[in-house]
């Protein structure tokens, strides 16, 4: 299996650069924004929840998180690998997800930190908040936590795959090309 981080703060690109991902090395995209959001638009007890935490910029508790992630893996045991986008983002998810893989020999290959500047990252959720509504980019002031919140509780992940020596940092203000090119050359030394 092929498993790969994708990591960076809010609006750094990790749902665009996954989907080029995952159509070239045909990798199952685990983005665990998407999954609550369609908890959300199903209005499950988990997606209720979920939504008042969201809306706020908060994270949703480390157990509800692994809980969606840990049954994907195990409905997945042939896949040729996965793409996690937004996960893990905390230390704690970092070291369940270890745990998680190493149960089906396999481990996380590698960490792509796709490094974009705060003022990037407000102009373009901002930006996208306007076009679709996304409820947490309509708001300056939820934006600036969830930047917040990535740099008190989720980058402590990129240190802790830079000390097993698999983060690698890609420049995140490029255009979507040339981001993408960056990855692959990263990639290549990965896949054969
Ligand atoms: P999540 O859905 O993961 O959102 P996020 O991390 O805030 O990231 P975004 O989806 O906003 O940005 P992205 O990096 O994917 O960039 P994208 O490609 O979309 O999480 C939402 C919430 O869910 C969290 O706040 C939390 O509450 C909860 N949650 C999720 N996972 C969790 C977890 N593991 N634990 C706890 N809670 C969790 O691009 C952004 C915009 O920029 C787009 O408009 C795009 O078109 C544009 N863009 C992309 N690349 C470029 C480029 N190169 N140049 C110009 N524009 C670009």
């Amino acid at each position: 299996m092929l498993n790969i981080v994708l990591f960076g703060p809010p609006g750094s690109g990790k749902g665009t650069q996954s989907e080029r991902l995952i159509k070239q090395f045909e990798l199952i995209h685990l983005s665990t924004g998407d999954i609550l959001r369609a908890q959300i638009a199903e209005k499950t007890k988990l997606g209720l929840e979920a939504k008042q935490i969201m809306d706020k910029g908060e994270l949703v508790p480390d157990n509800v998180v692994v809980g969606m992630i840990s049954g994907i893996i195990e409905n997945n045991k042939n896949a040729k690998g996965f793409i996690f986008d937004g996960f893990p983002r905390t230390i704690a998810q970092a070291e369940v997800l270890d745990k998680m893989l190493i149960i089906h020999s396999t481990n996380v290959a590698l960490l792509l930190m796709l490094d974009v500047e705060e003022e990037v990252l407000i102009k373009r959720l901002t930006l996208r908040g306007e076009k679709s509504g996304r409820k947490d980019d309509v708001d300056i002031n939820i934006i600036q936590n969830r930047i917040n919140v990535y740099h008190s509780q989720t980058k402590p992940v990129l240190e802790y795959y830079q000390k097993q020596g698999k983060a690698f940092q890609i420049n995140g203000v490029q255009t979507e090309e040339e981001v993408y090119s960056d990855i692959s050359k990263v990639m290549s030394k990965f896949v054969k």
